[in-house]
């Protein structure tokens, strides 16, 4: 009997790069979780050759329905413009999941900012809750891993938070939140989260006690804004020049460029499991 590996938000950056990477395994068969079965991103995701399925993080029968028959499971929240709250989204899929008999769970989580800042800085809640969703997945009883990502580099390309990418006459021009050097991890997570959830999936019966419960960093390295740029620099063969822009006034995004710094670091132990991780300089090549 095929072994299936559900994963929730399969149309988004994380969820798609696991999909592709179980297609290429081959060990499981990925069911990709999505709102609308009917949308061109999803039915991209048919096209790859996968079962496409249908669950808004509200619908607990819908999520039930997805994981049914599951041995492995993929979890990535959602916090922003969600009706139903990050902590309960984790929650539902969680608990369906116990229900379901499903064998080991991988969660996206991030480190809780109130606990590690002790107090100082408390809205940046898509990280909190992230946290709590770990704590309660670690507490289900479920065998599980979490895995945490730095920055994405594809932020880059999104021009996330009002931070475009823009060519100018001579090279490139680098918008960023971040302060002057200050060093986080940055995470190519478009190729790199596949292999890490994947490497998790196939591994997690033979090196459990490695595995269950652990917290696995994802991401190629700590560096500045102008560390990134002199590398995003090499793999452009242009220079690439930066432009700061200030706090945005939205404490969940200011507070947590303040904390971010000091959160992550790059760890060996996917490295342990196989998963190699790609350069800065290489993801320049999708610019
Ligand atoms: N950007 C970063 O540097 C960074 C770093 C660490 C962690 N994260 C976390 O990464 C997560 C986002 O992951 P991603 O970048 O892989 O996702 P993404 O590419 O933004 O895609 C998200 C997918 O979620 C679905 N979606 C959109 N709005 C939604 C809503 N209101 N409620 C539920 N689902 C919704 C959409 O799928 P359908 O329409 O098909 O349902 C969409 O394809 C967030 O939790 C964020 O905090 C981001």
């Amino acid at each position: 009997m095929a072994r299936i590996a559900t994963v929730f938000l399969s149309t988004g950056l994380q969820g798609t790069s696991v999909v592709k990477a179980l297609l290429k395994d081959g060990t499981f068969k990925p069911r990709a979780v999505t709102r609308n079965v009917n949308s061109d991103a999803a039915r991209a995701m048919a096209d790859f050759g996968c079962e496409v399925v249908e669950a808004g993080f509200d619908d607990k029968e819908a999520i039930k329905k997805a994981v049914t028959g599951a041995e492995c499971v993929f979890l990535v929240t959602y916090p922003f413009g969600s009706n139903v709250p990050e902590v309960t989204q984790g929650q539902n899929v969680i608990d369906a999941s116990k229900e379901a008999g499903v064998k080991f769970m991988v969660l996206s989580s991030l480190p809780s900012v109130s606990e590690v800042s002790k107090g100082n800085y408390t809205k940046v809640a898509h990280y909190d809750d992230k946290a709590t969703v770990q704590k309660y997945l670690e507490a289900s009883g479920l065998s599980c891993a979490s895995v945490v990502p730095g920055a994405f580099l594809e932020n880059i390309l999104r021009g996330f938070l009002n931070c475009p990418f823009l060519k100018t006459e001579t090279g490139y021009l680098m918008h960023t939140m971040e302060r002057p050097g200050s060093k986080s991890l940055q995470t190519w997570t478009g190729r790199d989260m596949g292999p890490a959830v994947t490497a998790l999936f196939t591994q997690y019966t033979s090196r459990l006690s490695e595995i269950d419960k652990q917290t696995f960093t994802l991401g190629c390295c700590r560096a500045t804004v102008e560390e990134t740029a002199a590398e995003l620099a090499k793999g452009l063969g242009k220079p690439v020049e930066i432009k700061r822009i200030g706090p945005i006034g939205y404490e969940a995004v200011d507070q947590m460029v303040l904390r971010l710094a000091r959160l992550r670091r790059p760890g060996q132990a996917l490295e342990a499991l196989g998963v190699k991780v790609g350069t800065i300089e290489e993801f320049a090549g999708l610019l």
